[in-house]
């Protein structure tokens, strides 16, 4: 499985200020959307275009625009909506397929619990969202259920992902291209990233 540390300065600098304990959820949050934006403009660096014809101020002129369906950002929540927003900042037209996943805190296991997945998935890029890759089991598990569902064109994009879960993701879907701003060192005991975020959707959503 291709995986993509994305080491872009703008990237680096904001995941910096994100590791901080002493930043604020809003800020937190703003710079989850930013750091999703700029993942998304390098995980879509090479969507097909097509041409088409239209009216120009000088008559009539040959542009390009991309072709076939749109794409559908699927975050998974709930942490994943901290990512969503800066997917369609840049692809607006974006259709959102949502999956809830929630981990068991003391098994580890990743437990579905929601499945709203837009139409015609054959035709179309999926582009997960979820803040953190740690041992995978919500990816494996988000993949898994659209693969299911036709899908057959997926990549995610992580702020932060841990070998085990790159590792966990490359076994069981390696056609599935991850796009993160960091390979961490290690998962600790209670599977939390290290050095990571802490618990990103506590963080994002301003819980605990
Ligand atoms: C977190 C995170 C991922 C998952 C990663 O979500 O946002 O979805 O854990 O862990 P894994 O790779 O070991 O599966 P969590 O289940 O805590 O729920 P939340 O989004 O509601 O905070
Ligand atoms: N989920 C989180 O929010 N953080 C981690 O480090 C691991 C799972």
């Amino acid at each position: 499985m291709p995986i993509h540390e994305i080491r872009h300065p703008l990237i680096r600098h904001k995941l910096g200020l994100m590791r901080r304990a002493d930043l604020s959820t809003k800020n937190f949050r703003e710079m989850s959307q930013e750091v999703a934006a700029l993942l998304t403009y390098e995980a879509t660096k090479d969507l097909p275009l097509e041409s088409a014809a239209v009216q120009g101020w000088c008559g009539q002129i040959e542009v390009e625009k991309l072709a076939g369906k749109k794409v559908t950002v699927v975050p998974i929540l709930r942490a994943g909506i901290g990512m969503l927003d800066g997917v369609l900042t840049l692809i607006p037209g974006a259709k959102v397929s949502a999956v809830g996943i929630a981990r068991d805190e003391e098994t580890l296991q990743a437990q579905p619990y929601l499945e709203r997945l837009v139409g015609a998935l054959d035709q179309r890029l999926a582009l997960i969202v979820d803040p953190m890759l740690a041992t995978g089991g919500s990816m494996v598990a988000t993949i898994d259920m659209l693969k299911k569902a036709g899908c057959r064109n997926i990549r995610a994009l992580v702020l932060v992902a841990a070998p085990e879960g790159i590792s966990a993701v490359e076994a069981a879907h390696p056609d599935v291209q991850v796009f993160t701003a960091s390979i961490d060192s290690h998962l600790n005991a209670s599977g939390y990233i290290i050095p990571g975020l802490g618990d990103a959707g506590d963080r994002i959503f301003g819980t605990k």
